[in-house]
């Protein structure tokens, strides 16, 4: 019986695929035993190493529950997450790349702090209210990329708090983020807190991956934005603070040049939204274009 070499496992698999019928799975799977065995090749892993990676990914799992997402952190921490969120937008903008328009708003990582069904609260209210930190007024208009506005586009937006924790981090019930829909004319409004830059969860497998990487497990400061209408395609995205720190190294590589907002403090007096304001205040102003939906 003819034996497998080395360099033979990797086909040795693929060739056991012939009966898959599903030929995207077929393309997914072959990559992905081509790919990895080549990896073992080229590093001649160990039996030591390839337990110990088993035990790391072990515990990745392990560390998982309906609220900690071990495993998005992981595809975050490696630039995973955002190649596949790059690979994304640039296939939305070759499929539009013969339309007229502008080009639509970046998008970034959704990370795994997402919490779906945030309260739906009014046009300009207030989810950093009587929590520390610098009042900022988040404001601007949603429109297509042909410049038409969206009316009643759901804008779900959620941040971490002054020490830069999200809700999920510290019990159980919901802080910090909200459901808001833009007005006739698209335009959206809320006050929350300036975001402060803050550390990745370090306490579980991908933290001790991470320092052993030597890496810092920083993000800067962001509020997270999540932009649904019908007709339109989801956009989940963040606007980034400009003067923050590690925007230039973000531990999940999401920062893109065009979400970084200027972030102006105002002194007390009446807010761009007609409220007055008796502390210094901050406004970031961001406008959203959105994709409209593939017939
Ligand atoms: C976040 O921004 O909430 C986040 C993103 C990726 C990993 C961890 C946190
Ligand atoms: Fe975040």
């Amino acid at each position: 019986m003819p034996q497998l070499e080395v360099s033979d496992f990797a086909q040795a698999v693929i060739d056991r695929m012939a009966e898959c019928k599903d030929a995207r799975f077929h393309q997914v799977m072959s990559a992905l035993v081509r790919h990895a065995h080549a990896f073992i090749r080229e590093v001649d892993l160990t039996p030591d190493e390839w337990m110990a990676a088993i035990q790391f990914l072990t515990a990745t799992g392990q560390k998982c529950d309906e609220k900690r997402q071990e495993f998005i952190l992981l595809s975050d921490t490696l630039g995973i997450s955002m190649l596949v969120v790059a690979l994304d937008q640039a296939r939305g903008a070759r499929a539009l790349a013969d339309q007229p328009g502008e080009k639509p708003t970046e998008a970034t990582v959704q990370g795994p702090f997402f919490w779906p069904g945030a309260p739906e609260l009014e046009l300009g209210a207030d989810i950093g209210e009587g929590y520390p930190g610098e009042p900022t007024l988040y404001h601007g208009r949603v429109t297509d990329t042909f410049g038409k506005p969206i009316a009643g586009c759901e804008v779900d937006v959620w941040s971490g708090d002054a020490d830069g924790l999200y809700d999920m981090q510290k019990g159980d019930s919901m802080s910090l983020r909200a459901r808001f829909r833009t007005d006739a004319e698209g335009n959206y409004r809320f006050w929350s807190i300036k975001p402060t830059f803050y550390p990745v969860p370090g306490d579980g497998p991908v933290g001790t991956m991470l320092a052993k990487m030597g890496r810092h497990l920083n993000r800067p400061g962001h509020m997270h934005m999540m932009l649904a209408a019908p007709g339109h395609e989801r956009l989940v995205t963040h606007i980034f603070v400009k003067d923050s720190p590690y925007l230039d190294s973000d531990a999940v590589f999401g920062v893109r040049n065009s979400l970084i907002v200027e972030c102006p403090r105002h002194e007390p007096g009446r807010a761009p939204d007609g409220r007055h304001m008796n502390k210094p205040y901050y406004t970031a102003k961001y406008d959203f274009r959105l994709v409209p939906s593939a017939q």
